[in-house]
C-alpha cells in the first residue's frame, strides 16, 4: 500500500493526517509539541492507560483520555468554522491502524513494544515515527529494517538529537577532522532517576485505569507493581535496558555519527563495571556501569555513568570536544567559532525532528534517521548490555568479539542468545 504518498500529494492543504500510540511522559510531551508547531492533524490518540498520575513526576496526569483533551482544546483554540475536529481516543492500537485516513503514527511506547507496534504500523501501510532506543534486542532491528524497505515505508528513530544543531555542529566537527584524527570517544549516561521496592516487594491490585495485560504485551506475565509500569519500566530488563539504552541511545548515536560509522558497529566490547540492586529488586538494569568498545577505525568508545544525562566527548590528535544537555565545551575556543545558540519553541530538536518525518512523508526522501541508523546505534546499547548483564558472573577481563556484519559475536554462544528476547504470544 501507498497511501501516504498518495494521500500527500492530493490533500488539498497538504497536511498529513497522523496518530500518536502511547501518550505517557515523552507522548504527552511530543504530542505538545506537535500541535504547537501544527504539524499536521492529530486524529486519534492511543494507550492502553485510560488516564492517571504514576508518571515521571506527580503531577502528571497522562493516558489517552488526557490526551484527546489535549488535542482537542488546541482544535477548538485553531478552529475558525466554529466546529473544530474531533480526535478520537483508543485502547487497542490496532483500531489506529484500521483507519483509512491515518497516514502516519507517533508511536511512543516502552521499548518492549515498539518493534511489534511498529512492524504492524508499517504493514497497515503507515510511515512511522518510532522514539529512541528504536528497539528492544538486535533481533527486532532486523524485522523492523525489512519492513521499511520491503514497505518502502519512511521511518525516522525519535533520536531527536540527529536535529539538534549543536549536535549537528559537533559531531559534523568530528567528523570532518577538525580535532585531527579521531582517537576516543567518551560518553556518559546519567545514573537511575528513580528508586523501586527492594527484595520481597509485594504485588499491588492492577488499577481500573490500566489494561496491564496489553501494557505488558510481548514482555512476560508478572504480577502488577505501580512502579514496574509507566515510565520507570526503563529500569527492568524485561522492558528496557536501563540508562544504557535509555539515554545511551543518544549518546552512543552521536558517537557513531562523529565516527562517519551510521551503519556498522565495533569489533570488540568489554564490560569494565557495572553494580546492581539486590537481587529480587524489582529493578534489576545496572545502576551504574562503564564499558569500553574498539572500532576498526582504532577509536576506542567508552561509555559510563555520570552526572550529566547524556554527555559525548570526542577526542583526536588536535584537540578535543564534547557537547551534552550541560552546555558544549572544547579544548581551543576557535573549534566552537559557529557554534548555534539553542533551538526553542517550535524550532526545538524534538519538534525539528518531527517536522523532519513529515516533510518526509510527504517528500519520501530519507528522514535524518532512518532506521538502520537507529538499529545501528541501539546494537551497540544491546551488546553492551549483554556483557553488562554478565559482569557479576564473569568479572573483568571479558572481551567479547563482535562481527558487525553478521551482527552476531564471533565464538560467544551464551552472550549471543541475549541478542534476541523472548516474546509471549500471542505478540512473537
Ligand atoms: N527522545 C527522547 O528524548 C525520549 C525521552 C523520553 C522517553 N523516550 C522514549 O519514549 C518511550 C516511552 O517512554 P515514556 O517515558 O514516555 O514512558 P511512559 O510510561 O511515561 O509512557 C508510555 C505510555 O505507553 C503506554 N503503553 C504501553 N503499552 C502500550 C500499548 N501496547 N499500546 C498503547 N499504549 C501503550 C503506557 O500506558 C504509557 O502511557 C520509550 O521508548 C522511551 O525511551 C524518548
Amino acid at each position: 500500500m501507498i497511501r501516504s504518498t498518495s494521500i500527500a500529494a492530493d490533500s488539498p492543504s497538504n497536511r498529513i493526517n497522523v496518530g500518536f500510540i502511547g501518550t505517557g511522559n515523552q507522548g504527552m510531551g511530543m504530542l505538545k509539541r506537535f500541535l504547537a508547531a501544527d504539524l499536521g492533524n492529530v486524529l486519534a490518540v492511543c494507550d492502553v492507560n485510560e488516564g492517571s498520575h504514576g508518571y515521571k513526576e506527580p503531577d502528571h496526569f497522562y493516558g489517552r483520555l488526557p490526551a484527546k483533551a489535549l488535542v482537542e482544546k488546541s482544535n477548538t483554540a485553531k478552529s475558525k468554522s466554529g466546529s473544530p475536529a474531533k480526535c478520537d481516543a483508543y485502547a487497542d492500537f490496532r483500531d489506529v491502524f484500521r483507519r483509512d485516513d491515518i497516514d502516519a503514527l507517533v508511536i511512543v511506547v516502552p521499548d518492549h513494544w515498539h518493534k511489534v507496534v511498529t512492524v504492524m504500523a508499517l504493514e497497515a501501510g503507515k510511515d512511522v515515527y518510532c522514539e529512541k532506543p528504536l528497539t528492544f534486542s538486535v533481533a527486532d532491528g532486523r524485522e523492523m529494517i525489512d519492513a521499511v524497505r520491503k514497505g518502502n515505508r519512511i521511518l525516522q528513530t525519535g533520536s531527536h538529537e540527529r536535529s539538534n544543531p549543536i549536535s549537528q555542529f559537533v559531531c559534523e566537527a568530528a567528523k570532518a577532522g577538525k580535532i585531527g584524527q579521531l582517537t576516543k570517544i567518551i560518553t556518559k549516561v546519567g545514573y537511575n532517576n528513580k528508586v523501586g521496592p527492594g527484595p520481597g516487594w509485594t504485588a499491588m491490585p492492577v488499577p481500573s485505569n490500566l489494561d496491564y495485560q496489553t501494557w505488558l504485551g510481548p514482555a512476560p506475565d508478572q504480577p502488577y507493581h505501580q512502579d514496574r509500569c509507566l515510565y520507570r519500566f526503563r529500569f527492568n530488563y524485561d522492558y528496557s535496558g536501563g540508562q544504557i539504552t535509555n539515554f545511551g541511545a543518544h549518546c552512543n548515536d552521536m558517537a557513531h555519527w562523529g565516527m562517519g560509522l551510521d551503519v556498522g558497529g565495533p569489533t570488540e566490547v568489554e564490560c569494565l563495571d557495572a553494580k546492581f540492586l539486590p537481587d529480587g529488586s524489582l529493578f534489576n538494569t545496572a545502576t551504574e556501569t562503564r564499558f569500553r568498545c574498539k572500532y576498526a577505525n582504532g577509536v576506542e568508545l567508552i561509555c559510563e555513568s555520570g552526572e550529566e544525562q547524556v554527555q559525548t566527548r570526542f577526542e583526536g590528535t588536535d584537540g578535543w570536544l564534547q557537547t551534552g544537555y550541560r552546555g558544549t565545551t572544547a579544548s581551543n575556543l576557535e573549534l566552537l567559532v559557529g557554534l548555534p545558540e539553542p533551538a526553542t519553541g517550535t524550532s526545538d530538536p524534538h519538534t525539528s525532528h518531527m517536522a523532519n518525518f513529515i516533510d518526509c512523508v510527504k517528500s519520501r526522501n530519507e528522514p535524518r534517521a532512518p532506521v538502520e541508523v537507529g538499529h545501528s546505534s541501539a546494537v551497540l546499547c544491546h551488546i553492551a548490555n549483554a556483557m553488562i548483564r554478565m559482569f557479576p558472573e564473569t568479572g573483568p577481563g571479558r572481551i567479547a568479539k563482535w562481527d558487525a556484519s553478521a551482527e552476531a559475536f564471533t565464538g560467544d554462544d551464551q552472550a549471543n542468545k541475549m541478542l534476541a528476547r523472548e516474546q509471549r504470544d500471542p505478540f512473537a
